[in-house]
């Protein structure tokens, strides 16, 4: 099949044609025998993924009718070979979605492109020397994400967006160990400067310059906050002997007043740029402080033996379980307070998934009476929303020197 007919048949315009028409000609040379469609391969690296035997019956009765269309199978191919064998590999967000196809060949389709990519993780571990353990825990997640589609769908598959979130998984670039995941490779580009102090060990955040916040001392959000009235805007001022900021509480809150440290007693200790280890937290039930304080220390233990060059400074967490407002609406015994307890919070922009994530994808389009009311948190979370309350994203850090995880090493 010509490429102009995959083009067509895909429904692609000419913006996103031209985006995948490198290497066409080395992607048809090779397109005879597809390895990851044959039934022996789905098996095996679907048993490495977890994958429940119900969800690959699915898989199984999609690929049949994937297989029936010459064109998308084609641009399968086309695009495992853009991943994956490319001379100058695409990063998934690259790929224009397949949206001709039905949802079940479409989660089908990524799914198989997923998998396809699987055999390149055993090998790089192989080669790196990464336990066998890990390798495990870090490909189950595709199990994770493919109950998720089928909860939002109604069969089993994968989204192009899940698709990038497991090329890290596959690239090396993110690790489950024990109950979380880690991504080794990131800066620290939020929006604080810490300070500790040299004598008494205490750590102190300042907000970046010119942030705006709300009278209450959140990040200004337009979408969120009503007017402007009470939202005053943060400064940073730095002298050769000293920096004046406004303080981050470790609960999150911004002050207004200004605070002066002196730089011969207080030691910058993560800025912008800094190595840092960055922290998810996959659906795979409740994380308790122990799971994650045994998460944090075989982290730090995998990153010295395998990453000593990154010299990583603290861990960072963005999260909608991060704002700070659970703490009005959940008791202290809540996993979610504990693990926002185990760090020092910042504010962080960008809408907070908390409503998705807690209600489901469509909760959006629910009335806020119909939302689904069976754990604590959505009742809590009901509640807040009802009363008028809206979510908001956050962070936290937690450097290394402070670990264990759960000593609550920034707050009295
Ligand atoms: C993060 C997570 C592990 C916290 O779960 P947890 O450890 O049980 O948290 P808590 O102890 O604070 O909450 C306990 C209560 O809330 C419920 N709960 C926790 N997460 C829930 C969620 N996402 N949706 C609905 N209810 C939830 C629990 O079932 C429990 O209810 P109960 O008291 O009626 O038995 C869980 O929300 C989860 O897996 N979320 C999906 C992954 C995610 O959002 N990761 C972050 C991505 S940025």
């Amino acid at each position: 099949m010509t490429f102009a007919k995959i083009v067509e048949k895909s429904g692609f315009n000419e913006d996103e044609a031209a985006l995948i028409a490198p290497e066409w000609e080395a992607s048809e040379k090779s397109s005879g025998d597809i390895f990851f469609l044959k039934d022996e391969f789905i098996r095996k690296y679907a048993a490495l993924a977890e994958i429940k035997p119900e969800h690959l019956e699915e898989i199984f009765q999609a690929k049949t009718a994937l297989e029936s269309d010459a064109a998308a199978v084609r641009l399968l191919w086309h695009y495992h070979h853009l991943l994956y064998r490319a001379e100058k590999k695409f990063v998934p967000g690259q790929l224009p979605p397949a949206k001709r196809l039905q949802a079940a060949e479409s989660g089908c389709f990524y799914f198989l492109l997923a998998l396809s990519g699987y055999p390149e993780a055993v090998a790089l571990y192989q080669r790196k020397g990464y336990p066998e353990n890990v390798l495990k825990d870090t490909l189950s997640d595709m199990s994770v994400w493919v109950e998720h589609y089928k909860n939002q769908l109604g069969f089993a598959g994968l989204t192009s967006r899940i698709l990038g979130w497991l090329e890290g998984h596959i690239h090396g670039e993110t690790f489950r160990l024990g109950r979380l995941q880690f991504k080794p490779y990131c800066k620290f580009f939020d929006r604080v400067e810490v300070y500790r102090n040299i004598k008494t060990g205490v750590t102190m955040a300042l907000s970046a310059d010119g942030l705006r916040y709300n009278r209450q001392g959140l990040l200004y959000e337009p979408g969120i906050d009503q007017c402007e009235c009470g939202s005053w805007i943060s400064a940073l001022q730095h002298t050769p002997a000293s920096v004046t900021g406004n303080p981050v509480a470790p609960d999150g809150y911004v002050k207004s007043e200004q605070i002066t440290l002196d730089t011969g007693e207080w030691k910058k200790v993560l800025s912008e740029g800094d190595p840092v280890i960055d922290i998810h937290i996959p659906a795979i039930g409740p994380m308790t402080v122990e799971a994650c304080a045994d998460s944090a220390g075989q982290a730090v233990e995998f990153m010295k033996k395998y990453f000593p060059e990154l010299k990583h400074r603290a861990f960072v967490c963005e999260s909608w379980l991060l704002d700070n407002q659970f703490e009005q609406i959940l008791g202290p015994d809540s996993n979610i307070i504990l693990f926002q307890r185990a760090g020092y919070l910042y504010p962080f922009p960008h809408k907070s998934e908390a409503v998705s994530r807690i209600f489901g994808e469509n909760a959006d389009k629910l009335g806020l009476d119909s939302l689904p009311q069976k754990s604590s948190l959505q009742k809590a979370a009901a509640g807040f929303l009802i009363k008028g309350g809206t979510f908001r994203n956050g962070a936290m850090f937690l450097m290394l020197d402070d670990l264990p995880w759960g000593s609550n090493k920034y707050r009295n």
